[in-house]
């Protein structure tokens, strides 16, 4: 197997190899003046199964990746895995209004062309799976997480909303803490309201997890929710770090007290890593 990392996924697609014991080779990318991607892949072939690991967001990696899948397949690769830690476009799943686009299909369908298997890692709507044509198969972060808390004396897990709270359950069971949910209401697009959970939250270590932060929004209320409840420490983690605008700044300077994501899209706060479940599902 060849682990081959996109522009995105550097570091990941190293780790991914090392835990594998495969080969690893870097694509070479970079912008011509216009914008334009120009990749390549310094090898005269690559007689192997490869796999390429490369998100798809922004639009710009989802570009790199149409060009990698066409690369590789020229130079040889026997089978093509594509690793998509972020998938992007997974929120349109359908169309909500008359005259938009079905986004996660198209995406599904140009991505499923140059490929025999995708692995993503915490899709934001598992529906967007049923799009795949190839074999698939979708990551839960959640034992990541969990492993990298557990010797930090949890109390209870919350999830921001009651659709995430299987996460969380996952989350708290590995860590046998309590688990939760809050009740978000979304006002804007970075504005929402929060109400405290249904557990006493006093004098509690508690840990929000959710599937992506964007503009921070939702976890700067939740947090001050979790506060003002009478909880002492609060940490937050996601599976995906999108810190949109200034993000990280607004976030560590709320009522949080550490923040953390998985690699799945590389930043300064990404030390929880994906590589062993991704290397495991590579694996069998
Ligand atoms: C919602 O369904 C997601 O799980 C996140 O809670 C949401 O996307 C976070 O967005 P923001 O950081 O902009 O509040």
């Amino acid at each position: 197997m060849i682990i081959v990392g996109g522009s995105s996924s550097r570091d990941l697609a190293k780790e991914l190899a090392a835990a594998l014991g495969c080969a690893h080779v870097q694509a070479a990318t970079t912008r011509f003046p216009d914008g334009e991607c120009y990749t390549r892949i310094d090898h005269k072939e690559l007689n192997d199964d490869v796999v390429i690991v490369q998100n798809t967001y922004p639009d710009g990696n989802l570009i790199e990746m149409f060009l990698l899948q066409d690369a590789v397949k020229r130079l040889g690769a026997k089978t093509i895995t594509l690793v998509i830690p972020y998938f992007g476009y997974a929120r349109q799943d359908r169309v909500f209004k008359t005259g938009e686009p079905e986004s996660a299909r198209v995406m599904t369908k140009h991505l499923g062309l140059v490929c025999d298997r995708i692995i993503t890692v915490d899709i934001h709507k598992e529906a967007v799976l049923d799009y795949f044509d190839c074999p698939h198969e979708d990551l839960k972060a959640a034992g990541v997480i969990a492993d990298y808390f557990k010797d930090k004396e949890i109390d209870l897990v919350v999830s921001p909303d009651v659709g995430a709270i299987d996460r969380a359950r996952s989350v708290a069971e590995k860590l046998g803490a309590e688990s939760d949910h809050l009740k978000k209401t979304r006002i804007s697009g970075s504005e929402v309201r929060m109400e405290p959970a249904d557990t006493d939250c006093k004098g509690k270590s508690v840990l929000i997890v959710d599937d992506m932060i964007s503009t921070g929004g939702t976890i700067i209320a939740a947090a001050q929710a979790l506060r003002e409840a009478g909880a002492t420490r609060v940490y937050v983690a996601c599976t995906h770090g999108v810190f949109v605008n200034n993000a990280i700044e607004r976030l560590t300077g709320s009522s949080l007290d550490t923040l953390l994501c998985c690699n799945t899209l590389e930043n300064e706060v990404s030390h929880i890593s994906v590589a062993p479940i991704i290397a495991s599902a590579l694996s069998r």
